[in-house]
């Protein structure tokens, strides 16, 4: 009887290592394990032995029948992920991750600093949170000017604190650290709690310019705009400029830029009117250069605040602004 044992312990552990499936382990449990398995076999005979050879031929059984089921599960282990549901086909190619690109804001903002930068402009940042006294009154819109409602944004619970409407606060920041002459440019995010549209959104981008030095003309703002339209679509761009109205600037002036989706047809980037304001500016007011620390008897200055979404929207030929903000991979992977 102890010798049968032995056999069976020796089969069983040989069948057992060429077991490759699911299938096959199940007939090699039925073959040791199972009702008339070999092991089961034996065990039922116990009975029928003298009954001195009765305790050790049983131990022996019962020992051999626990190694039989736990090496019958260890192998149901080493089989699982080619017999489980979720099976992990080894031999499949690897996924590569995703290598990822800039987002044409991005792209946008980087094309607007190396034209600023060839003429002559440093980048600065200036905070999104800011103060009602940068965002408004330093910029010569007192308390209570009617200006203010256009710039509307959203405010925090501190008093005065809120989230910048437009980037020019940073002329103030810049002027007050650097002094003249200089030549800077912001780029940097704004908001608005207005209505949100094909050019219009809550959150958008926009960059600032401006130049303070002795003899700072309108001539030298319209010439950096222009620069600026030959630098990012070239010598046949087309740019308008007209007179407008901002409190921090005197005179004031907006330009527009062709639209380049329609081409001047008309769209819902230009509002049908093929044109877009890109980028508004002007001779900055007296009392902005006073409250960046400059005398105005003795120096002037431009400055501009162009719209990043709207230059990106007519590089990339977007009829929305909107768009550049969902994130929606299938849109961004276009660029
Ligand atoms: N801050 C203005 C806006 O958000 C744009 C602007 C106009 C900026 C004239 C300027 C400027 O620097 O001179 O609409």
């Amino acid at each position: 009887m102890l010798r049968t044992l032995q056999r069976i312990e020796r089969e069983a552990s040989e069948a057992l290592a060429i077991v490759e499936s699911g299938e096959q382990l199940g007939r090699w449990q039925s073959d040791y394990l199972g009702r008339n398995g070999s092991l089961t076999t034996v065990l039922r005979r116990l009975g029928s032995l003298p009954a001195e050879q009765r305790p050790l031929a049983g131990k022996r059984a019962n020992e051999l029948k626990r190694q039989l089921h736990a090496a019958l599960e260890e192998k149901r282990q080493n089989l699982r992920p080619e017999v489980g549901r979720d099976a992990a086909d080894v031999s499949l190619p690897g996924r590569p991750p995703g290598a990822g690109r800039l987002h044409p804001v991005t792209t946008t903002i980087r094309r607007m600093k190396a034209a600023f930068g060839q003429m002559g402009f440093q980048v600065f940042e200036g905070p999104d949170v800011e103060t009602d006294a940068h965002n408004f009154t330093l910029l010569n819109f007192p308390p209570y000017h009617p200006a203010r409602d256009s710039y509307d944004t959203f405010y925090t619970t501190q008093p005065d604190i809120l989230l910048r409407s437009h980037t020019s606060p940073a002329q103030i920041r810049v002027m007050r650290t650097t002094g003249v002459p200089l030549r800077a440019v912001v780029p940097g995010a704004c908001y608005r709690s207005d209505p949100p549209d094909a050019s219009h959104n809550v959150m958008f981008y926009q960059m600032e310019g401006f130049a303070v030095g002795t003899n700072i003309r309108m001539g030298d703002l319209l010439g950096a705009i222009r620069g600026l339209a030959r630098m990012l679509f070239g010598e046949e761009s087309r740019v308008r400029f007209r007179g407008h109205y901002f409190p921090f600037t005197e005179p004031s002036i907006e330009t527009d830029l062709r639209c380049t989706v329609c081409g001047g047809s008309g769209c819902r980037l230009c509002k049908n009117s093929g044109w877009v304001e890109v980028v508004p500016g002007g001779m900055i007011h007296p009392n902005v250069l006073r409250n960046g620390g400059i005398d105005p008897s003795r120096y002037s200055g431009f400055a501009f605040g162009a719209g990043v979404d709207r230059m990106a929207a007519l590089w990339y030929r977007i009829p929305d602004i909107r768009l550049l903000y969902e994130n929606d991979l299938r849109f961004l992977e276009q660029f």
